[in-house]
């Protein structure tokens, strides 16, 4: 009988880690999950668009500059982004090469 608790227990436990597959967003670890949770949203209703469609530059942007502008303020006041101090530094280096991705691809795409 107790053998039995024990392992109904435990399925039960695997059932809702099985469920549990929104990650909190200081963990995730890729990118693209990092844009999807934080980004993704207003830059589709105004800003360079979902997926970086309206990005007007013929380079895509460095990675320090991408990382200046997420996570430390820069050029406040000129630009409507807020800051994202809560990324970690590995979170905001994924962040900028999934950016860097998507510039790339728009400016392939032209
Ligand atoms: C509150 C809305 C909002 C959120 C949230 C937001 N952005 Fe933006 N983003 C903008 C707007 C608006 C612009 C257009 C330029 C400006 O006004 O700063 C922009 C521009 C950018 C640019 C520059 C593109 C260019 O052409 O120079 C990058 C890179 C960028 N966002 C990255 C991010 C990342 C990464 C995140 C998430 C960590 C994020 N943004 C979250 C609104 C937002």
């Amino acid at each position: 009988m107790r053998y039995i608790k024990v392992s109904a227990l435990f399925l039960f436990s695997v059932f809702l880690l099985g469920c549990d597959n929104e990650i909190p967003p200081e963990r995730m670890k890729s990118g693209e999950d990092l844009y999807n949770y934080y980004c993704k949203d207003c830059h589709m209703r105004k800003g360079p668009g979902a997926y970086m469609e309206h990005y007007a530059g013929s380079k895509p942007m460095k990675p320090y500059k991408i990382l200046l502008l997420i996570k430390y303020d820069f050029k406040k006041g000129q630009h409507s982004m807020p800051t994202f101090k809560q990324l970690s530094d590995k979170q905001a280096d994924a962040l900028a090469e999934y950016i860097i991705e998507l510039q790339k691809a728009k400016i392939e795409s032209r």
